[in-house]
């Protein structure tokens, strides 16, 4: 009978009489019984190699370069940022398992896979992102390949740390809307968490913490490493790697003309800073006004971090607003005339390297077919079979797979 009841719960078929009954039989059905047997792994995601004190860092072929990102607008051998590294495989791992756990959330309804989805780039394929009581978020989720690399997260560029942004989704009323005192409590009645926070951070007294919940979250990030696409391995001297029409793309992309590459500098394809471009808001919305919040400074008024094209291919739709539903379209804008889609009365100070490039069809098709070359997902982690709550990945094919 229980069982029975269950199952019509989990249906979603209530029956009203019996409603309060199916809440609670539904609260006690999302966490194990008897502690499930899931272990950490004790060996580092592949590209990261273990020391002797247990911690994994990272190993790419751009470490034999030494000129700085900074120094080029698109030179082929060149530098990248130092990544946040030095978490032990027991943090990534466990910062996994809570990424995709919906016991995140305070009506345990999304996990921050909901939103990052790796099979869409960590991204949603939603213009704008969807949280808990169905909330639409303001803006469209990132990827997160390669965010170990990044100095400012989120659009605006309002956090400076991987730490610093997480508790933006974990704690936003209309994201996650959980509280930390309740975070804590939920992840301490899911029987396993306990011994896998023990685990990961064994030298503590608190292992389970709010803090630790954080920084698992960031090894885990941090692992998230695309840096062997096609594109690489021509970097690198494999020159076969690209077609010649994708070798004609990519000058067009670092030409004086297009200019793309002095904002989305290679290797990590953004230089890190803030721009005012001018691209449109999503129909019948007002101004985003981007980076002008976070810095108090009306010349920022509609800026947006320069976004890493990394796996750009998979994270349509495009910009904060998710405004362009292909790349095409997203590579177009620039062409369309300096200042273009900002409507009439509305004073953007634009950056000056946006300009009128007058690229022609071919080029932006060819423009295009280089931004594809850009994907690498080899280093796709793999999904947990079960969040450690016990609760069901329904989140993870709701309504945001949708396109
Ligand atoms: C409801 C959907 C949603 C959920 C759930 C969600 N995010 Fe996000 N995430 C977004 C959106 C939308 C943005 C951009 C917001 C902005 O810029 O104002 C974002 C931004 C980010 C960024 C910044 C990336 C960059 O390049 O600037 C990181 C990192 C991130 N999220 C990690 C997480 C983590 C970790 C979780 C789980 C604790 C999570 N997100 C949960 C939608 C979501
Ligand atoms: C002045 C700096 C600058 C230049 C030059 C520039 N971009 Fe961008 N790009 C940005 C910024 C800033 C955004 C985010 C804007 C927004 O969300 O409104 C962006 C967004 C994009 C996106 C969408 C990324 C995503 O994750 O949604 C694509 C694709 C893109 N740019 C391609 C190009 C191409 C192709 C060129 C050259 C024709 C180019 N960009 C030139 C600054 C620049």
């Amino acid at each position: 009978m229980g069982k029975a009841l269950l199952y019509n719960c989990q249906n979603g078929a209530w029956i009203s009489a019996w409603g309060l009954l199916c809440a609670g039989l539904l609260s006690m059905s999302s966490t194990f019984a008897t502690e499930p047997d899931i272990q950490l792994r004790d060996t580092c995601p592949p590209s990261f190699s273990l020391s002797d004190d247990n911690r994994c860092s990272l190993r790419h072929m751009y470490q034999l370069y030494d000129s700085l990102q900074d120094s080029g607008i698109g030179g082929l051998k060149t530098a990248l940022p130092k990544a946040r590294d030095g978490f032990s495989p027991q943090q990534i791992d466990l910062g996994r398992l809570l990424f995709f756990d919906p016991i995140l959330s305070v009506d345990n309804s999304l996990s921050c896979a909901t939103c990052h989805n790796p099979k869409q780039g960590f991204s949603d394929a939603m213009d704008r992102s969807i949280g808990i009581n169905g909330h639409v978020q303001n803006r469209s989720a990132p990827t997160l390949w390669n965010s170990a690399f990044l100095s400012s997260f989120f659009w605006d560029a309002r956090a400076q740390s991987l730490e610093e942004q997480a508790l933006g989704p974990l704690f936003s009323a209309n994201e996650m809307g959980n509280t930390p005192e309740q975070l804590v409590a939920s992840l301490n009645s899911a029987v396993v968490y306990k011994r896998l926070f023990k685990l990961a951070f064994p030298n503590q007294k608190t292992a389970l913490s709010v803090n630790n919940v954080i920084t698992s979250l960031t090894a885990f990030q941090s692992s998230l490493v695309s840096l062997n696409s096609r594109y690489d391995q021509y970097a690198h001297g494999y020159h076969q790697a690209l077609t010649d029409n994708e070798i004609a793309g990519l000058n067009v992309f670092r030409s004086f003309v297009a200019r793309c590459s002095q904002c989305h500098t290679p290797p990590l394809f953004t230089n890190q800073q803030v721009a005012v471009i001018g691209t449109p808001e999503p129909e019948g919305l007002a101004r985003d006004v981007g980076a002008e919040k976070t810095f108090n400074s009306k010349v920022l008024r509609g800026g947006f971090k320069v976004p890493t094209l990394r796996n750009i291919a998979q994270t349509a739709p495009y910009m904060h607003s998710g405004r362009f539903k292909t790349l095409r379209e997203a590579a177009e804008f620039y062409t369309g005339g300096r200042g273009h889609a900002v409507p009439k009365g509305e004073d953007l100070l634009l950056h000056w390297h946006i300009s009128e490039p007058n690229l022609t069809s071919n080029e932006i098709d060819q423009l295009v077919d280089f931004m594809k070359t850009l994907s690498d997902e080899s280093f796709t982690p793999a999904t947990p079979k079960q969040a450690p709550s016990g609760l069901p990945f329904k989140h993870m094919e709701n309504a945001h797979e949708k396109t």
